[in-house]
């Protein structure tokens, strides 16, 4: 009987043992954690509590290169003078953009960094900021990945994840701590010279492929190294101006702002983003810096971002200069801080700090604001580690475009681009006739790397990387038995035709390139999405040779080729590919790598047609090549669409869905699935389908694989209002997958919004 009891007992308290014994871990883990944060708060109190109010506005400005050194160019010569000037009699806590050699970097940053510890009051170290937006492109060594429209294409968290690892591992060791990158604007404009900077047109896929790359940035820590903070940009509604061209006006519904533009923010807000750039233009006539409902009501307070808010460069000015938004720039400074800026951006002026300073002084700025961002940078500083390890070992370069991440950028080219169009001329398997290349691109290295590489608009060809392919060595090596004849592009005049029919008679197939000279920003505004005159003129004289043409597109934006595309045997779309985009190109013509790229955008047909997939009823589709198009060398069937339940009666329930796909071709190859979800009734009209989630996985040939996806109301079948609450109709929708769509039914007995 005692020993019953006493067993009993024992039995009693057991499960509470075990309970201690998993609970207790975690809770001394929190208890440390808790600990290290409020040390850090600590620390951070202990600091301010030295600075004087100038010091404090330094650190909330930020200054470019150019200003600081030897001849006023992003130049990696430091002069030390003017340095020490921004340094030390202003303050100054970060800077920005340069270009060189990993070594000049190293060397550079280590000088900043040692005069900002060892000379200033505080002791400080520098933020440094760059625009690492396709891998290390700043880098005369770096790895030049594809460009993220390019690379959204092969809709691949796992694959931008690497490519945001090799980013950050060539990006730390050179001192930079601040990466002003991802673009989470909305690619659905395709005039904005930006396009190729997005991650194209759906809200899901750039949220999504965002906040991967964020969370791998922003993650990867090596030892004795400092960490890197990424920068979401530029918010909100700066890649849809109603002109199409960069910086001008966009007028866009709250409802569409919080239904399209907010939500790649808002899924980068929830993968820890450490910081979010301002758009330069007006949405809605309010230009975005000084938008007080932007930046504080739904920025910070709404999405609930707590990290730092950028400027864009030079912008306080901007609100003057280019908007006429404030009557001078000490207003637009007041506007801009009221607003919820943090950090100007303010480059090569130091008006900011001077402005801010008699702001606080006449009583319109309090010191507890100016606080409010002083802390956010002091924290990103002790979160990144700089305070710990602030200079940078001076050979980290061994780690440059090493093979691994040679292979990276050859995979992140080789599945993002898109075969749009093929009669079944490819893939060249087993080639040996004759290829005449030709077109813009044919032999340049430049033009496949993009701008901001090296250069904000591309460095020349002689910068670029000694051991880069073009696509004329690209193919030369790819097709060892062929012969690779090249026809230089050049001014059309009939000498130069008969020159090229001629040599076009000795070949067997043409591989053509077309597309755009290089841009950025606003040096891209164009009045016509048309391919240009001279090159409509160089394709249609490879079309009159009367051989089989293939023409690869080379392009950051969809310029339109009707017309042209039907006498084409087979379209490849590779946008701006990277260092090692010409042997992916080459081994998607050789078979070697099977494309499985699909359209982040719409390839629209007609010049001034630009709809997304995601248009309302009342609105056409009729694109050239709709978005999630894209070929593949093997055949996918999709089979056996299921849902374990065609009705919700209750908020908490989800539907499970899978279908199966085969792979019913020779040879291996990846599918990407979309699954759409369309609402077929809304009291806001609702777009006639949204891409609801998305997969891609690698199929053998005979292969079945299962996809899986759960239907959760709240993520999937609600809408927001125009204050961004969430609506929930009841109604009919429709699940779209591959060739099939099923019916399902919501029928709560509690709409209200969540
Ligand atoms: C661009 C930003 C960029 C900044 C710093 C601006 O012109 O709009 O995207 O981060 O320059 O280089």
């Amino acid at each position: 009987m005692n020993n019953m009891f006493i067993n009993t007992g024992y039995k009693n308290i057991l499960p509470f043992v075990r309970l201690g014994v998993l609970i207790l871990p975690i809770l001394l883990l929190l208890y440390s954690c808790q600990e290290k944060r409020s040390e850090t708060d600590r620390k951070i109190d202990e600091l301010m509590s030295k600075m004087t109010l100038d010091e404090k506005i330094g650190q909330m400005t930020q200054i470019c290169f150019s200003t600081i050194t030897h001849d006023g160019t992003k130049s990696l010569k430091l002069h030390p003078d003017s340095f020490r000037s921004a340094v030390i009699n202003h303050h100054v806590g970060s800077f920005l953009s340069g270009t060189g050699s990993a070594r000049e970097w190293i060397v550079f940053i280590n000088e900043m960094q040692k005069i900002a510890v060892e000379e200033s009051r505080l002791g400080i170290p520098l933020l440094i900021g760059i625009d690492h937006i396709h891998g290390a492109n700043y880098v005369n060594e770096g790895t030049f990945l594809p460009h993220n429209l390019t690379l959204s294409c092969s809709f691949d968290t796992l694959l931008v994840s690497k490519c945001a690892e090799i980013t950050a591992i060539e990006t730390i060791g050179l001192g930079i701590n601040w990466n002003f990158s991802p673009v989470l604007d909305l690619g659905k404009n395709p005039y904005w010279p930006r396009l190729y900077e997005t991650y194209g047109e759906d809200p899901l896929v750039c949220g999504k492929l965002g906040s991967a790359y964020i969370k791998t940035m922003q993650k990867i820590n090596i030892k004795n190294y400092s960490r890197l903070a990424a920068c979401g940009k530029h918010f909100i509604g700066y890649s849809d101006p109603k002109s199409g061209w960069d910086r001008t006006p966009a007028e866009i519904p709250g409802q569409i702002l919080y239904e399209q533009h907010i939500v790649p923010f808002e899924m980068g807000i929830d993968a820890g983003v450490e910081s979010i750039m301002i758009n330069s233009g007006e949405v809605n006539g309010i230009p975005v810096h000084t938008s007080k409902q932007l930046l504080t009501h739904v920025l910070q307070k709404q999405l609930g971002f707590e990290g730092i808010i950028i400027t864009d460069i030079k912008d306080i000015m901007k609100v003057v200069e280019m908007h006429s938004g404030a009557k001078n720039e000490k207003e637009a400074t007041l506007m801009a801080i009221e607003a919820g800026v943090d950090v100007s951006m303010a480059c090569n002026s130091y008006d900011f700090i001077r402005y801010v300073r008699e702001l606080i002084k006449e009583g319109n700025i309090t010191e507890e604001r100016i606080d409010h961002s002083v802390k956010k940078v002091l924290k990103l500083k002790y979160k990144l580690g700089l305070f710990e390890q602030t200079y940078m070992k001076e050979h980290y370069d061994t780690v440059y475009r090493k093979q691994t991440h040679l292979q990276i950028a050859q995979k992140a080219a080789g599945e993002s681009i898109v075969l749009l169009k093929n009669t079944g001329i490819l893939p060249l398997k087993d080639f040996n006739g004759t290829i005449l290349l030709t077109g813009f691109a044919s032999n340049s290295k430049r033009l496949l790397n993009g701008s901001w590489t090296l250069e904000w608009q591309g460095a020349e060809e002689r910068r670029q990387p000694r051991d880069m392919y073009t696509l004329k060595t690209a193919l030369a090596e790819e097709f060892p038995g062929s012969q690779i004849i090249h026809f230089i592009n050049d001014t059309i005049t009939t000498d130069k035709k008969r020159q090229f029919r001629a040599m076009a008679r000795q070949c067997d197939v043409i591989v053509v390139t077309a597309g755009e000279e290089l841009y950025s920003e606003f040096k891209g505004n164009i009045p016509n999405l048309k391919l240009d005159k001279t090159q409509q003129d160089w394709l249609k004289m490879t079309i009159n040779a009367d051989k089989p043409v293939v023409l690869i597109l080379i392009e950051g934006r969809p310029r339109i080729i009707t017309g042209l595309e039907k006498d084409m045997k087979a379209i490849i779309f590779a946008g701006y590919p990277g260092v090692m985009g010409a042997n992916a190109i080459a081994g998607i013509l050789s078979g070697r790598i099977n494309p499985s790229g699909k359209l982040s955008f719409t390839y629209p047909r007609h010049v001034h047609h630009n709809v997304p997939y995601y248009h309302k009823i009342s609105e056409e589709y009729i694109p050239l090549y709709p978005f999630g198009h894209g070929l593949s060398y093997s055949t996918f069937k999709y089979n056996h669409l299921q849902m374990n339940d065609t009705l919700i009666k209750h908020k908490r329930e989800k539907i499970d869905v899978s279908v199966e796909v085969s792979n019913t071709g020779s040879i291996e190859g990846k599918e990407t699935v979309l699954w759409y979800i369309s609402d077929l009734t809304g009291r806001i009209t609702r777009p006639v389908k949204k891409l609801a989630h998305f997969e891609k996985k690698h199929i053998k040939p005979g292969e079945k694989v299962l996809f899986n996806f759960t239907i959760i109301p709240e993520q999937h079948l609600t809408y927001p209002n125009r204050h961004g609450n969430k609506i929930l109709e009841n109604g009919k929708f429709v699940l779209r997958v591959g060739p099939y769509e099923k019916c399902f039914v919501m029928d709560l007995e509690d709409t209200s919004t969540y």
